[in-house]
């Protein structure tokens, strides 16, 4: 049997299951079935975002489950089209319908855009449906240390995450410690750097020979055993199952070094360099 997901603390108190269900890039019908089939062997965490454009199919999904509300933590985040003061604060009562909930446990911007500069006022707006209770948490999404360093500077709230994208390839050792010491928790996206190559790789298949487990449960391992909240994405149960099961076995000091030199540095997308990247 799968030994029971950990939680992580946020700064405000909320407790946020350390491994979850990732949506990207799957439309409403398809991730319907997965939400279903996910939260049914066991996960208690699905993350998704407006720009996703699956959030019916997520709350069909977590209908379909038939859980309380309670015991499934939901994450959503701010698209870079609506950001801004007044657009944000209409955003997550737009997501909130298309979800049919009443609150989601963690609203997030999604991107910095720091052309657009807008992303101090939305922060503001996000602080604010928080305290009409219609997000447990408030967080964001591939800040850079300087976008933190502003929000720290212009805000009153630290975020409670930053979701980075965060693997074996690219380790944001840098960018965590800063997450670190300003009391933010890192989310690692595209944990499994996609499941492109990484999983092939000869490190990982002989570690995970080694401990008669898989490649993608080596990964996983390596971001939990770290104390990173991630979500990778699945398609069928079975690797639903598998993806959920890495909290029954350890890495060891010698593991981890080997997976050390797995860091490249290489973005899954080069392009998305939070400096620059715009999507809306
Ligand atoms: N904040 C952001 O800007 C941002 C950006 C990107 C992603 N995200 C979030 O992070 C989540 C995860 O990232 P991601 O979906 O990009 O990539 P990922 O989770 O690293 O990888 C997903 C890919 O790996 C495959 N896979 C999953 N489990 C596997 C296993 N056990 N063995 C072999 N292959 C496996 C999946 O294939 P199948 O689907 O065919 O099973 C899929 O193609 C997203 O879904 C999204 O929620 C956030």
């Amino acid at each position: 049997m799968t030994t029971p997901t950990p939680t992580v603390r946020l700064d405000n108190g909320v407790e946020i299951p350390q491994l979850g269900l990732g949506t990207a890039r799957v439309g409403d019908e398809e991730i319907r079935r997965i939400v279903r089939e996910a939260l049914a062997v066991g996960y208690r965490f699905v993350d998704t975002a407006a720009e996703y454009e699956n959030e019916v199919g997520v709350g069909q999904g977590l209908r379909d489950a038939g859980l309380p509300r309670g015991e499934v933590f939901v994450s959503t985040k701010l698209r870079g089209a609506d950001q801004g003061y007044a657009q944000a604060k209409q955003a997550l009562t737009d997501s909130l319908r298309r979800l049919q909930l009443d609150h989601v446990d963690l609203y997030i911007v999604h991107w910095p855009l720091p052309r657009l500069d807008r992303y101090v006022e939305s922060w503001q707006a996000l602080q604010e449906l928080a305290a009409e209770g219609l997000t447990r948490a408030v967080g964001v999404s591939n800040f850079l240390p300087e976008h933190l360093a502003r929000l720290g500077e212009e805000a009153s709230t630290v975020p409670a995450v930053n979701q980075i994208e965060v693997h074996p390839r690219l380790p944001q050792r840098e960018l965590r410690a800063e997450n670190d010491r300003r009391g933010i928790v890192t989310e690692s996206w595209s944990p499994l750097a996609n499941g492109g190559d990484l999983l092939t790789d000869d490190v990982v298949t002989g570690i995970a020979a080694e401990h008669g487990v898989t490649p993608a449960q080596v990964v996983l391992r390596w971001h939990v055993q770290q104390g990173l909240v991630t979500f990778p994405k699945a398609s069928s149960v079975e690797r639903l199952r598998e993806n959920l099961d890495v909290f029954g076995f350890a890495l060891g000091e010698d593991d981890l070094a080997r997976m050390d030199t797995l860091a490249t540095g290489e973005r899954t997308d080069p392009r998305q360099d939070p400096a620059t990247w715009e999507e809306f």
